[in-house]
């Protein structure tokens, strides 16, 4: 047994989550959960968004599976989940977007791993008021952090017998920081000969994704364009309830759904939880429990394509509880 620290966050978070610990068990996972309250609910109460304790756990556990917290936008309140990929130096976020034969969608045979570099450029979060009309922000790009996200990524391809890496960048316009990215990813890409490397601009990126998004493979960029091209890709295979994330550093790995907290459909036990289900899957398979985890994505599979039985915003008609007790049904 292995004991693991969960969150449980803002607006669908709670519900998914219960959704998602009810199929690990079904799965027989050999897991043991220390679950939090995080997020809006708790700053109300006891005026911290994420408890001591929480964080005490997560540091003796060293794994983390969470669920969407809501960000209050605008002053005062810096994003939680900036601060946890930067507490725990989560430098690595990995996004799989992956069709699905059984979700309907007009991008067919879509299997795009992103790497996103995950604690700097814009979202540092430094940002100055210079002037009554005028605000500068601070995007900042280092070699380590650059080089680090850019390894993981090949290392990825070729461990998984991927074929090519895209670099996506600006550095048309952003000659130095996004230039720096893009000439550590040619002299990294030199030392894995049998990995295309190759580099595209972040806006030609979102154009070609969005016309032939079969040609790209593994993807590796900088914070902002990851965030923004990976909720791309999620619209590419059906939506934000498919897709799941890992944040890994050395020390610690956290495992959530790219989705936020959809305070629009909370509390109608309509959200899908396959996206904090697959990140659980993820969590499993770090974790080398291989054949649990692909007990339970076969599970879904098979739910996803009889049909009848899949939340609205895939298509279908069931609540998240009929969609859970489908899954656990074949587990
Ligand atoms: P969102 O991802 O919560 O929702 C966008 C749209 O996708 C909504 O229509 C929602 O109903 C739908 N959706 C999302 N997840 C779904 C699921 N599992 N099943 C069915 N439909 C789903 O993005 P939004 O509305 O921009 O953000 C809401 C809050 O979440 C904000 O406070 C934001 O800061 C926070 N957020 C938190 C994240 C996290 O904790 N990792 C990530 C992204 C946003």
């Amino acid at each position: 047994m292995r004991t693991i620290t969960v969150f449980k966050g803002d607006g669908i978070g709670p519900e998914i989550t219960d959704a998602v610990l009810k199929i690990l068990d079904a799965a027989k996972a050999p897991l043991e959960y220390e679950i939090f309250r995080v997020g809006a609910a708790e700053y109300e109460e006891n005026g911290a968004l994420i408890p001591d304790a929480a964080f005490a756990s997560f540091e003796k556990n060293k794994i983390l599976l969470k669920s969407p917290i809501t960000t209050p936008i605008g002053k005062g309140f810096r994003s939680l989940n900036v601060t946890l990929r930067e507490k725990y130096d989560l430098y690595a976020n990995i996004r799989p977007a992956k069709s699905n034969s059984a979700v309907a969608t007009p991008f067919p045979n879509v299997d795009i791993v992103t790497f996103r570099e995950n604690t700097e450029d814009l979202y540092v979060g430094v940002e100055e008021q210079v002037d009554q009309d005028t605000v500068h922000a601070t995007k900042i790009i280092t070699r380590k952090a650059s080089a680090r996200i850019i390894t993981d990524a090949f290392q990825y391809a070729r461990a998984q017998g991927r074929k090519k890496v895209t670099c996506v960048h600006k550095a048309n316009i952003l000659k130095q920081s996004d230039g720096l990215f893009l000439s550590i990813f040619k002299e990294i890409g030199a030392d894995y000969p049998d990995i295309e490397a190759e580099d595209k601009i972040v806006d030609n990126v979102c154009m070609q994704l969005v016309m032939r998004p079969q040609q790209f493979d593994i993807m590796v960029m900088p914070n902002l364009y990851g965030d923004i091209v990976s909720d791309l890709t999620s619209g590419l295979i059906g939506g934000l309830g498919l897709l799941p994330s890992s944040n890994l550093g050395k020390d610690y790995a956290m495992f959530e759904a790219v989705h936020g907290s959809a305070p629009d459909i909370a509390g109608k036990n309509i959200a899908n939880p396959t996206a904090l289900l697959w990140s659980g899957c993820m969590m499993l398979e770090h974790m080398g429990e291989l054949d649990i985890a692909g007990k339970i994505r076969r599970a879904v599979d098979e739910v996803l394509e009889e049909g009848s039985c899949t939340t609205p915003d895939i298509g279908g008609k069931a609540t998240t509880t009929e969609y859970c007790e489908a899954i656990m049904a074949r587990l």
